[in-house]
């Protein structure tokens, strides 16, 4: 079961928890993001959790999320009613508070018009849950239900034009309801709401931060690993890293870290992979210098789906070459460590779609062990946003180029070359790749000096260079050329799910072009990508 797979951070002693229950909502997990922003520790359940297993992980307070079904279909998803009668303090957002009313007794009908978007609430009685928010303010409203009579016991709060049930209570019962969604930006007062709720209603501590956590974290991989032996692959990434430092702290030398060097990594990456693994972790380090099989094995290979299939078939074929090998000195390894995080077990299917349980598939970092090979699984990270991982990466010492690392994917350079792999077109690529990544590494840090945030509105979330499979006429010192042209990549984006190109300011494109086509043999022509995503996809292959 998906959610049992999880580290035992739930052991936390007296840490305080929030379940979120998910019934399929859009904004399922920025619930448990919003609560963990204001250091409240919150994990997601799905919404038809049996009230005992709820109160086995032991919760100070449950809230409900909204989600896409109409409280009447018959697919419709369910909650226990039994966590009503808990003793504890409940929230529901927009089906979260559909939900609530008709269990509870209440009524909940189609309004008319239905209502998306900004809607202004006003206040009709005080409400804990609007403390410190206006009377009238504006919130993000998504739905075309909405509760017609609320249960006996309840008070209405506030209403919209069109919504009389915007907010409903019974605070005897620290019950708490709203049509709208509090945990989006555009609900102005939306964390005001959800900081009313956790402090004030449910009186819980902010407590929860990275810092104090690591000691636990490092307590955890201890006990379950005794003086067993670990293995991590370790890609340079920002999560396999954070794993990396993580057992490093903890056991040390019974972990070997595996590099496989398929030689598609970008200008410098493996020294600089190498270098913190050896010279900051005082960890067994195995470099595996691939490069070659990897170029005989996509040599003439112009498929992309080809060339992604070699390069992931052959890691694992390096990986387990290297676990065979360390078990020949009769100490076999037990563990597999892996960089699985929170959005990884949730989108893997825990979550509800339309009313219905979507089926849980393995989630990516999951794959078959050849025949005669198996580990236990180490997932220290699997309770963790990535904004989280990046904070226990500073915390542990890893140093900012690794914990802000732009997102690379795994069959690296490959995908970034059209048509075949060869090393000529490596080394162009390199060092284009290179240079759009020192001149926006600097644009970003601009942005960073004048916001003080790291993915402002318009910064660069990844941004590299791709080689297409063509040749163009220029002229260079009165010569002709007819020579590479280079495409430069750039996009904002918070998840990669979808993205915009950048809008750069024309000097940071010129600079880019200008020093590509001077200092790159091979190319005499840059070209910038101005396609979103959709219809395109943020790498070319
Ligand atoms: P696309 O091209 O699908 O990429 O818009 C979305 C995000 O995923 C990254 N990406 C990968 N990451 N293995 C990975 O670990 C892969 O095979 C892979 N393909 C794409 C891509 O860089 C972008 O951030």
């Amino acid at each position: 079961m998906l959610y049992a797979n999880m580290f035992n951070l739930h052991k936390a002693g007296s840490m305080q928890k929030v379940i979120v229950l998910d019934f399929g909502a859009q904004y399922g997990q920025l619930i448990a993001r919003r609560v963990r922003d204001l250091h409240v520790y919150s994990e997601i359940m799905p919404c038809d959790t049996p009230a005992d297993e709820i109160m086995a992980a032991e919760p100070s307070a449950i809230i409900l999320s909204g989600g896409p079904a109409s409280v009447y279909a018959d697919d419709a998803p369910t909650v226990d009613a039994r966590i009503f009668e808990l003793g504890l303090p409940v929230l529901g957002f927009c089906y979260g508070q559909q939900i609530m009313a008709v269990t509870l007794g209440g009524v909940v009908g189609h309004t008319e018009a239905g209502e998306y978007g900004p809607a202004s609430i006003h206040r009709v009685a005080s409400s804990r849950l609007l403390d410190a928010t206006p009377d009238e303010q504006m919130v993000w409203m998504s739905h075309r239900d909405a509760v017609a009579k609320v249960p006996d016991g309840f008070v209405i709060t506030s209403s919209t034009e069109i919504c009389p049930v915007a907010s409903m209570e019974c605070a005897e019962r620290n019950l708490y309801a709203t049509q709208f969604h509090p945990e989006v930006r555009h609900t102005k007062y939306g964390t005001q709401m959800l900081s009313n709720f956790l402090f004030g209603v449910c009186g819980l501590e902010p407590s929860w931060s990275m810092d104090n956590l690591i000691d636990q974290l490092v307590d955890d991989v201890r006990d379950r690993v005794g003086g067993d032996r670990v293995i991590l692959g370790l890609s340079g990434g920002v999560d396999s890293s954070v794993v990396g430092a993580l057992c490093a702290r903890a056991i040390g030398k019974q972990l070997t870290c595996v590099f496989v060097n398929h030689g598609l990594l970008r200008k410098d990456e493996p020294e600089e992979v190498e270098e913190v693994f050896t010279r900051q972790f005082d960890v067994d380090f195995v470099h595996v210098h691939a490069e070659e099989r990897y170029a005989r094995l996509l040599a003439g290979v112009s498929d992309p789906e080809q060339k992604r299939r070699i390069i992931g078939t052959q890691f694992w074929e390096e990986f387990f070459a290297v676990a065979q090998d360390l078990a020949q000195d009769g100490r076999p390894v037990k563990y597999l460590a892996q960089g699985t995080i929170y959005p990884d077990i949730i989108e893997s299917g825990a979550r509800k779609t339309g009313g219905k349980a979507s089926t849980i598939k393995s989630h990516h970092n999951l794959i078959p062990f050849p025949d005669g090979v198996s580990f236990d699984l180490i997932e220290p990270l699997d309770h963790f946003f990535k904004d989280e991982v990046r904070a226990l990466g500073t915390a542990l010492g890893l140093p900012d180029h690794i914990v802000w690392r732009q997102p690379f994917p795994g069959p690296g350079l490959a995908i970034r070359i059209i048509g075949d792999v060869t090393p000529e077109k490596l080394e162009i690529l390199k060092n284009a790749d290179a240079i759009v990544r020192q001149e926006l590494d600097a644009y970003n840090a601009r942005l960073y000096e004048q916001t003080g945030e790291r993915n402002s509105e318009h910064s660069c979330w990844q941004y590299f260079a791709v080689l297409p499979d063509i040749r163009s006429v220029g002229v260079m010192g009165d010569e002709r050329t007819y020579q590479r042209p280079v495409i430069v990549r750039a996009v904002e984006s918070t998840d990669a799910m979808t993205a915009d190109w950048a809008k750069l300011p024309y000097e940071v494109l010129g600079k880019i072009s200008s020093r590509i086509v001077a200092e790159v043999p091979g190319v005499n022509r840059v070209v910038y990508d101005c396609t979103p995503k959709p219809p395109g996809t943020v790498e070319w292959e």
